[in-house]
């Protein structure tokens, strides 16, 4: 994926002490990294603030993440912003969320072009308002052409439903007589899971300390490194991105096998 050099550089120049852009292995980084943004409701709170102040905060989190990610040359990025249990919350804060999403992306659509960023969605969007649908249509559309980093943003993303789907999707086919029982395996069902096409996560990010998955890319994580920082979203920075790649980078990956080098 494309780098720019002096850019990066620039992004990176005020090192907070412990890390550094040196630190960093530029030729190892990880082609896919995907993040739980969670802790913005913890955030407002532990401010007096209202939980809808931490989801607008995070928001700065997002833009900087993104950046981030282009800067460093992935070529995917994907982040967990609404699961399929999330419509549990407070209509109230459900509501802000939408109406968030939808403002959000279309206030970012000048970053995706500039950086030429492709958009993409993983979950069911027929849920969603009509307006959010709309706004992620259009931003599905305008960003269409870009041959930059996809950025991918689960909205009612469910990892069981998205499995679900797929099988329900090859069972037609099977039903129809286009396929037969047997040639159903892992390719054909992740061509129909919402990440078709994309590299499997290198690297999940989890903020605000939570050790579980909370239905997220059950299959796609299955030989990914998890990184899980106490830090809560609004506070994630690019440093914060830099420490998950360091320590991603110190991993020893064996997806099975031993190492022999
Ligand atoms: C993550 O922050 C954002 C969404 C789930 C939309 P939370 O809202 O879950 O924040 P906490 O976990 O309650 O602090
Ligand atoms: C996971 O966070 C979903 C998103 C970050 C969008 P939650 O805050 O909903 O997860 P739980 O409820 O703590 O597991
Ligand atoms: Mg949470």
């Amino acid at each position: 994926m494309f780098r720019d050099l002096d850019k990066l550089r620039a992004y990176y120049a005020d090192a907070p002490e412990d890390i550094r852009l040196e630190d960093i292995d530029l030729e190892r980084v990880p082609s896919h990294v995907s993040i739980i943004m969670d802790g913005n409701g913890r955030w407002a709170t532990a401010r007096g603030l209202d939980r809808s102040q931490g989801h607008v905060a995070g928001v700065d989190s997002l833009r900087e993440a993104v950046t981030t990610s282009v800067r460093l040359g992935l070529d995917v990025l994907s982040v967990y912003a609404f699961s399929t249990e999330n419509w549990r919350r407070p209509q109230r804060e459900v509501d802000l969320l939408m109406h968030l999403f939808a403002t959000t992306l279309v206030n970012e659509l000048p970053l995706f072009h500039q950086e030429n960023v492709r958009l993409r969605f993983f979950g069911d969007l027929t849920a969603l308002p009509e307006q959010t649908r709309l706004v992620f249509q259009r931003g599905l559309d305008e960003t269409a052409d870009h041959t930059g980093m996809v950025f991918a943003l689960a909205v009612n993303y469910g990892s069981r439903a998205e499995i679900a789907r797929a099988a329900r999707i090859v069972a037609e086919r099977v039903a129809a007589g286009e396929i037969s029982p047997n040639e159903v395996d892992e390719s054909l069902l992740e061509k129909n899971l919402y990440t078709a096409g994309l590299p499997d996560p290198d690297l999940l990010i989890r903020t605000s300390g939570e050790l579980r998955l909370s239905n997220y890319l059950l299959w796609q994580l299955a030989y990914t490194e998890f990184y899980v920082t106490d830090t809560l979203w609004p506070d994630f920075s690019r440093w914060d991105f830099l420490r998950a790649i360091a320590s991603f980078q110190g991993r020893s990956r064996r997806f099975g096998g031993v190492v022999t080098s």
